[in-house]
């Protein structure tokens, strides 16, 4: 993740239920993208798992106590104050329903009455506690009032039973406090984003593809996803999880490719082709397994259609931003495709470079304008990529607001 949150106080505040132990590996989340974790616990959590647990890992002392000696006086006030945000997790039906009524009897409650800050709760209990209506009534009542609501995963629960009611993955809550402290300057935004490679079959066993393996265009998605658009991802296949909060569909050949972007196009807004979609398929397809035999074995491939030159004859008010892999002469091959294609953004990069391109964490692109600017970026992690091509995104979209109120 782009460090969103680096430098970043986090109050996390940890009520008693059997997922408190989870907030162990939350902590851990927020040490590894460089926050400031402050953990307040509730005196049912401690139960669960003890405070020298938490404060070892946040390197920071565990609140707890609203009076006595280990309280600090008004920091009931000052710490949903001084903070960057709040996240509640676990957050019980009792702690979800004292601050839906408003009770503030112990340090986190009073905290989190007093906030001033973002304020992210994430349930996790029993899925009949869950649903029952007072705890749902609670929690639209919390909605209301500007608080952010995580909804718990489904699955396997402590108790036994299985549906909605487990903490979501810590990472999944730490991309949710990342969108929060996100500016959402692509909020309202309908982005579209193919990743991945394709897959081109010749008989039921084997197939032609390519090494991409989706990591730049999930990066996209994610970093649109947390600057409040509205992400649909077409991926080829991948075995990158999906990112949260973005609807992910999977298509596996060119051809598939091209009738889930087509059928969405035209409600979208920007599309950002970052899929290496294979030019050529098999001309046959052969429906048992191909045997060995014969001296050579000679296979005819037929031309894929270019899903993104046929976007850009089709456009009418889109953004097309496409992608361009290159092993030598990378911009006059990534201007002749801007143009050929009709795109308003090429980004350009040298694939046959160890840190840059296929299957890394790291990029070094060039991005190339419509309008002729070029403007060469450093070799960076691919959520930072993915936020610099967003930023111009950000600039020429019109539906953003920061630019209709300075333009
Ligand atoms: O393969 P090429 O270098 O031309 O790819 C440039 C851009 O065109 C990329 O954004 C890629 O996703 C897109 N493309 C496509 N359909 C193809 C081949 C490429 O949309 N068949």
């Amino acid at each position: 993740m782009v460090k969103v949150l680096k430098d970043k106080c986090i109050l996390v505040g940890v009520s008693g239920g059997i997922a408190a132990y989870k907030a162990a590996e939350l902590v851990r989340q927020l040490i590894a993208q460089e926050a400031r974790p402050q953990v307040v616990m509730t005196r049912s959590a401690t139960e669960f798992i003890g405070p020298l647990t938490l404060e070892t890992l946040s390197g920071t002392p565990v609140r707890t106590a609203l009076f006595g000696p280990a309280a600090v006086p008004l920091e009931h006030i000052s710490l949903g104050q001084q903070v960057d945000a709040l996240v509640l997790a676990p957050a019980t039906a009792n702690l979800i329903g004292k601050l839906a009524a408003g009770i503030g009897d112990d340090l986190l409650t009073t905290i989190v009455l007093a906030a001033t800050r973002p304020v992210l709760i994430c349930p996790a209990m029993n899925v009949k506690m869950y649903d029952n209506p007072i705890v749902q009534d609670n929690l639209g009542r919390l909605r209301q009032a500007g608080f952010h609501v995580l909804s718990p995963a489904a699955g396997a629960l402590a108790c036994g039973a299985a549906g909605w009611g487990r903490l979501p993955d810590p990472v999944d809550i730490v991309e949710e406090l990342a969108v929060l402290l996100t500016p959402q300057d692509l909020q309202g935004c309908e982005i579209m984003v193919t990743a991945g490679p394709t897959h081109e079959d010749f008989d039921p066993v084997r197939f032609l593809t390519n090494r991409s393996t989706g990591k730049m265009g999930y990066a996209l998605a994610r970093v649109a996803r947390r600057r409040g658009a509205r992400v649909r991802l077409v991926s080829g296949p991948s075995a990158l999880p999906s990112p949260a909060g973005v609807e992910r569909l999977m298509v596996r050949t060119a051809l598939e490719m091209q009738e889930m972007v087509m059928e969405h196009f035209p409600h979208t807004d920007v599309v950002l082709m970052a899929a290496a979609v294979s030019d050529y398929r098999p001309a046959s397809f052969v429906g048992t397994k191909i045997k060995r035999g014969g001296e050579e074995m000679i296979l005819r491939l037929s031309h894929n259609p270019d899903i993104l030159a046929e976007l850009g004859k089709q456009k009418t008010r889109q953004i097309l931003v496409g992608f361009a892999a290159e092993t030598d002469d990378l911009q006059t091959h990534a201007r002749d495709k801007l143009k050929g294609k009709n795109l308003d953004l090429i980004v350009a990069n040298e694939v046959n470079r160890a840190d840059s391109g296929f299957a890394v964490d790291t990029n070094e692109v060039t991005l190339i304008h419509r309008d002729g600017q070029v403007i060469p970026l450093p070799l960076l992690p691919k959520e930072e990529v993915a936020d610099r091509v967003l930023d111009w995104v950000a600039t020429v979209w019109p539906g953003n607001r920061a630019e209709r109120i300075h333009g």
